[in-house]
């Protein structure tokens, strides 16, 4: 596969990347980066803020199948193929429900169980049902998850926030399952996960004390965006962290 430069302004003034969840946290900040790379952006969210009438806005409640259809609709009548897929949402707390990650298994809450499974792992698998038709069998395409290095089952020492743990690792197995049905027919399609490390937004405000290093939102961005424009074709189904290095399932 060729790489996928982005620091050729030109080569990507007609580009489309779509970036569901785009108008906050480390969504947002990836749109700006791609936009003053001269890329055309797409953004979703559940609701219109301050930020989103700068790209082009669509509306998505990304767990609903009612919802991506609509949307899917909404698409195709604009004939638009994406070149970058990266799909943002997650969540590790929910405050409007005061619900947190368990420190141990009694804490844990089916509701917020399912909540996370919902958000962390359904809206990728999703993404990768919903959005195969604006995807070309011809050019270089990359659909980013953003995941964290908590999914990873072999990296796993001290255990704690199952839901949360439990759901990014299924979303590894979306991630992985999926690139192996797609390279048959997408073969210059990567699909991956990406750990954005501990990035200063709204999901990760209750939890930083204990991070060693907190990135601000575009810092991380632009570590991401370069891990993606070195990706390569056997890439494809792997997890890496901001710097570009492989996290074991
Ligand atoms: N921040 C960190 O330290 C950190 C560390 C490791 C991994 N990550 C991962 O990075 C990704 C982005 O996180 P972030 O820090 O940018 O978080 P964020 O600022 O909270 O943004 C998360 C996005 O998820 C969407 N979302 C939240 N709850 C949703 C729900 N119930 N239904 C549908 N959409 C929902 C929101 O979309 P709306 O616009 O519709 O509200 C929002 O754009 C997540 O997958 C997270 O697990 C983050």
């Amino acid at each position: 596969m060729d790489k996928n430069n982005i620091n050729n302004l030109n080569e990507n003034s007609s580009k489309n990347i779509l970036v569901l969840g785009g108008s906050d946290g480390i969504g947002l900040a990836i749109c700006n980066v791609y936009e003053k790379l001269g890329y055309n952006i797409h953004i979703t969210s559940r609701a219109m803020n301050k930020y989103s009438s700068k790209f082009k806005f669509y509306s998505l409640d990304a767990t609903k199948e009612e919802s991506w259809q609509k949307f899917i609709k909404n698409l195709s009548n604009k004939n638009i193929t994406f070149d970058i897929i990266i799909n943002t949402i997650g969540i590790l707390h929910d405050a409007n429900n005061n619900a947190f990650p368990e420190k141990s298994i009694k804490g844990l809450n089916a509701n917020f169980f399912m909540r996370n499974i919902e958000v962390n792992t359904l809206v990728s698998a999703l993404c990768m049902k919903y959005l195969l038709g604006c995807i070309s069998k011809t050019k270089n395409t990359i659909i980013a998850h953003l995941t964290a290095r908590l999914g990873s089952i072999s990296d796993n020492n001290i255990g704690g926030w199952i839901s949360y743990r439990a759901s990014k690792a299924a979303q590894h197995m979306v991630i992985k399952t999926s690139s192996l049905e797609l390279i048959r027919n997408y073969n210059r399609l990567v699909v991956v996960g990406l750990h954005p490390g501990t990035v200063d937004t709204k999901l990760s405000k209750p939890f930083q004390k204990s991070a060693k290093k907190i990135f601000e939102p575009r810092e991380s961005a632009l570590k991401l965006t370069k891990v993606i424009s070195n990706l390569e074709i056997n890439d494809t189904g792997k997890v890496f962290d901001y710097a570009g290095k492989i996290i074991p399932y």
